[in-house]
Parts: structure tokens; C-alpha cells; sequence
């Protein structure tokens, strides 16, 4: 199967109905993605697909055929992931890289409601939410005040 893998064209050989979720962290390599639920429920294994946050333990390999997808280790998030560090919007971290991903979508300046609405897919047990928005706010100002790609945090 051909598809464009955080940024490079890649050819991965496996079974079309193998969820993606496997062949990034078998196949690939890319065990920045997690498992948590497995049947679509907590987010943990969230990904970009042509942009879009899909959950990956739900999608067949046969659907990346000819696609962009990125992953956390692919995601370009320095400003995130330092926010994340700064405010302790991570504890045990497994919904840690689904919560970037998803937050990824935001645009610059996201509110409250965009943030509940954008992260409504990802289940966080640790944090109480609170710190993840606050990081997430954070990381999206910053980013809106610096040029694409400049780390801007800290
Ligand atoms: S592991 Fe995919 S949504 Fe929970
Ligand atoms: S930091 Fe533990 S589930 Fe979110």
C-alpha cells in the first residue's frame, strides 16, 4: 500500500483490513500513537488523515491507500508539546499524543467551546481537562503570534 507517511511516500506491505493503528505501531514503527479502548471510544489512538482527526484503531489499512496520514512523531507540535510539559496537561501521557493530534485542528486562538468541542473524542482520566486546555490555549496564541514552524514556547 502506497501513502504519504508523515511527510515521505512509503510503501507498507499488510493486510488491507489490519487496523492502521497496528501497522504504524508494528509495521512502522510509531508507537507515539496509542491503544487505549480500541473499540473508538477515548481518542488515545488519534491521528491525521488528509488533515482530518480520525481515530485509528477504526480504520482499515485499505483506506490510507494513496492518503496523507500523520502521526504524533510526524505532527510538527513543538509548541504543544512544550505547552502540555509547562501546564501538566500530562500525567501517565496515554492520551497524551491523541490530544495534540486532535488539538492539531484547532485554529489559532481556539475558545473554550472550540476546544471541548475539537477534544470531545479524547478521554483524559488524569488531568481534569483543565491543564490540556490551558496548554492548548496557550500553544495556539503562541503559534498565531510567531511564524509557521518557529517553536515559540519557552
Ligand atoms: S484506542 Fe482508538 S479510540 Fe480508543
Ligand atoms: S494524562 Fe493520563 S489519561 Fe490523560
Amino acid at each position: 500500500m502506497q501513502f504519504t507517511l508523515n511527510g515521505r511516500e512509503v510503501d507498507v506491505a499488510a493486510h488491507p483490513m489490519r487496523r492502521l493503528l497496528d501497522v504504524l505501531r508494528e509495521d512502522c514503527e510509531l508507537t507515539g500513537t496509542k491503544e487505549g479502548c480500541g473499540e473508538g471510544e477515548c481518542g488515545a489512538c488519534t491521528v491525521l488523515i488528509d488533515g482530518q482527526a480520525v481515530v485509528s484503531c477504526l480504520v482499515p489499512f485499505a483506506q490510507v491507500d494513496g492518503r496523507d496520514v500523520r502521526t504524533i512523531e510526524g505532527a510538527d507540535a513543538q509548541a504543544l508539546q512544550r505547552a502540555f510539559m509547562d501546564h501538566v496537561g500530562a500525567q501517565c501521557g496515554i492520551c497524551t499524543p491523541g490530544m495534540i493530534m486532535a488539538a492539531m485542528s484547532l485554529g489559532p486562538d481556539p475558545t473554550r467551546k472550540q476546544m471541548q468541542e475539537a477534544l470531545a473524542g479524547n478521554l483524559c482520566r488524569c488531568t481534569g481537562y483543565e491543564a490540556i486546555y490551558r496548554a492548548i490555549g496557550e500553544a495556539k496564541r503562541a503559534n498565531r503570534r510567531t511564524p509557521l514552524g518557529v517553536e515559540s514556547i519557552g
